[in-house]
């Protein structure tokens, strides 16, 4: 199974300017560059959690995602391959490359790769904030934090996350607008979810979480005062897992929601539900995001390939 996300990479041809960003917006630190130039951002003790590799165009690269340990992650690939998922297993450059002990891929029926791992590298007490900051980004046992992939067939992605990978339903936001269903694997709300955009596949955003509200209010008062990094999506808290937060711009296409106190889910009480709207009060639209796209992506076929 899987229980955490792990890491996420992206790749821009604004790669480096996420060398300032990540650190001075974002609080988070610039890691060791990647063998292409990667800039590679760490937000907790582990090696680095979000990788930008250089490319002429934006694009969702892969999602990577922890199992736990050797046997966890070998048994969920079987299981994974007796479902007639193709799997593919990383070789010694890739393990490199992710500081991790295993990888195996595929690719889910969009054509977005995903890595199931273990042993990803950590390094105890190795973060320091890249700005100050009163507490740290809430990782540990909830994993990065979640992403929101665009997918051009919900029921159909509904179909491959939940029944054949096994990601626990959280709940879903639909109406007229919105179409969403968010997934968890561990106590977080959600690590995923998916939001159905017909004819398109890719990602929103990555949320990132910080302990205290002041290091939220403080992000706020930065992407104010700076002139390039809009807030798209302003101070709001969500109907379902309770967030608060602001969603903004980074130096590529995919937003950042960074946000404060997300509820945990406990599977033992849990019960899915419905909501219509995303959001309690705020999330207001800006004009740069009415003007910008809202993520990486990518047109796909209907019936698109893998799986
Ligand atoms: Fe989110």
């Amino acid at each position: 199974m899987i229980t955490q996300l792990a890491y996420l990479g992206i790749a821009s041809p604004k790669y480096a300017e996420w060398r300032d960003y990540a650190t001075r917006l974002l609080g988070a630190v610039i890691a060791e560059d990647g063998p292409d130039g990667a800039v590679r951002v760490k937000v907790d003790d582990k090696g680095y959690r979000v990788a930008v590799h250089p490319a002429e165009q934006d694009e969702l690269r892969y999602v990577g995602w922890d199992c736990g340990n050797e046997t966890a992650l070998r048994s969920y690939v079987a299981e994974l391959r007796g479902k007639g998922v193709e799997l593919h297993e990383g070789g010694t450059d890739e393990l490199k490359e992710r500081q991790v002990a295993e990888l195996h891929w595929f690719a889910d029926p969009f054509g977005n790769r995903h890595e199931l791992v273990w042993g990803q590298f950590s390094q105890p007490n190795s973060f320091f904030p890249g700005r100050p900051m009163r507490g740290r980004f809430v990782t540990g046992d909830l994993g990065l934090g979640h992403i929101v992939l665009i997918v051009p067939d919900l029921e159909r992605a509904n179909a491959f996350y939940a029944d054949t990978l096994g990601f626990r339903l959280s709940d879903r936001v639909k109406s007229d607008i919105f179409n969403l269903r968010f997934y968890h694997c561990n106590g977080r709300h959600h690590s995923l979810a998916v939001a159905e955009i017909p004819g398109m596949t890719g990602i929103n955003h990555l949320m990132l979480e910080v302990e205290s509200f002041d290091d939220l209010g403080t992000a706020i008062d930065l992407f104010t005062a700076d002139p390039d990094r809009e807030i798209l999506l302003s101070l709001g808290r969500h109907t379902n897992d309770l967030m608060t937060s602001i969603y903004v711009q980074t130096p590529s296409s995919m937003q950042i929601e960074y946000g404060h106190g997300g509820i945990t889910v406990d599977d033992l009480t849990w019960v899915a539900g419905n909501h219509d709207l995303p959001s309690i009060w705020g999330h207001h639209r800006s004009q740069a995001y009415l003007d910008g796209p809202p993520g990486i992506f990518r047109t796909v076929a209907a019936e698109g390939t893998g799986g």
